[in-house]
């Protein structure tokens, strides 16, 4: 089996992050933050270490300013439904994926206005147009730092940039690039910025969070939804400090654990070493993929520009059949379709079949590649 569907959800997770998961649930199993007992007590300290691993990779000086989530999707959410209110306005790109654009549809159902500054047949953003919009008194912009279709690595900081000079507020959905390239709060100049722990940082599904990267992210969002923090109990009030103003209920204490093992694992010289053979290998599938004749490759030709992933079409063959085949005939697993991104695929051109997508992961072999280039040339060359 030859796994490339890593822009899903990575596979398999190295396996400190199993055994963190295992540890937690064998040795630190009670409610952290809850209850006084060694078991809580033990629990409440490896969450806490995974809030400071996560405040370390993303570049902020307290840990507090990392919220747990669900997922991307869940910390997206958190921002956007707080933030915006009816007869402010939004702009995002013509990009994003639907963990953006659905809420965003919801928002504009309830009286927000909805910009979107279009991108071109590769993904580019047109910078120009984002300008102009940007400065019609927009309150928040959402944009995605790579697509998860087109892969293209959008120049975030100078977006940001251009977003905040007009007063704007920045969110910044990273779910394709956290682990797989430096996302920085400084760097990025984002106020906000949304990940999953279950793809590039190789941590388990049920995890991730917002980073509050700003004193004025910090002071503009507000609670999604209340209950028990295990702090100030004797109040009805939902407390203000962070993180608790922004976490409530009993966190997911085992994926926690094995995220914190992830963002460490993530931070290695194992892991930095892994990136540059990842970076290679995707010049190698482009590069590949490029030169069968009747593929189309969608995106920026190079490596150095994207999210480790890459999209493409097989001329007369529905995408349907080419992840059928890649799967049942060469024990090639990927996503096909729309990959919850309609907006990207119309922009791409691809909706509403949608494309094949392949991603990399730092355990993919050179020879796992040269093998899913070979099975789309052999697809490719069946009439
Ligand atoms: N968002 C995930 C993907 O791109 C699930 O496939």
């Amino acid at each position: 089996m030859i796994y490339l569907d890593h822009p899903a959800t990575s596979w398999p997770k190295p396996p400190v992050v199993i055994q963190a998961i295992k540890d937690f649930l064998d040795a630190a199993g009670g409610n952290p933050g809850r209850s006084g007992h060694r078991l809580s007590i033990a629990a409440g300290r490896i969450v806490h270490e995974t809030r400071e691993a996560l405040a370390g990779l993303f570049g902020v000086a307290r840990a507090d300013r990392v919220i747990f989530a669900h997922n991307a999707t869940h910390a997206l959410n958190m921002a956007i439904h707080t933030i915006l209110q009816p007869g402010d306005t939004v702009l995002t790109t013509s990009v994003e994926h639907n963990s953006v654009m659905r809420p965003l549809r919801a928002a504009q159902a309830r009286g927000v206005r909805l910009l979107i500054a279009p991108c071109d047949s590769t993904g580019a953003i047109d910078l120009d147009a984002f300008r102009k919009l940007a400065g019609q008194g927009v309150r928040l912009v959402v944009m995605t730092h790579a697509s998860n279709v087109i892969g293209r690595i959008m120049p975030i900081s100078h977006l940001c940039q251009i977003a905040q000079a007009s007063g704007a507020l920045t969110l910044v959905d990273a779910a394709q690039t956290a682990g797989a390239m430096p996302v920085n709060a400084r760097q990025t100049y984002a106020d906000f910025i949304a990940f999953t722990g279950h793809k590039s940082l190789q941590g388990p599904p049920g995890t991730g969070g917002l980073v509050l990267c700003t004193d004025r992210a910090e002071c503009e969002i507000y609670p999604f939804m209340q209950g028990g923090t295990g702090s100030r109990s004797q109040s009805e009030e939902h407390p203000d400090v962070l993180p608790d103003r922004l976490e409530s209920g009993t966190p997911n204490g085992a994926g926690i654990a094995g995220l914190g093992a992830a963002v460490r694992w993530n931070r290695s010289s194992e892991c930095d070493s892994q990136h540059e053979r990842q970076a290679h290998l995707m010049e190698y599938l482009i590069g590949g993929l490029m030169n069968i004749s009747g593929v189309e490759v969608f995106g920026p030709k190079a490596a150095v520009d994207r999210a480790p992933l890459v999209s493409f079409r097989v001329s007369n063959k529905y995408v349907s059949e080419v992840g059928h085949r890649l799967d049942e005939d060469y024990g090639i697993l990927c996503r096909v379709g729309l990959h919850c991104a309609p907006a990207a695929h119309k922009t791409l051109g691809t909706f509403s079949e949608g494309a094949v997508r392949f991603g990399v992961g730092p355990f993919t072999s050179r020879d796992d590649v040269s093998r899913a280039i070979e099975a789309v040339s052999e697809i490719a060359r069946d009439g």
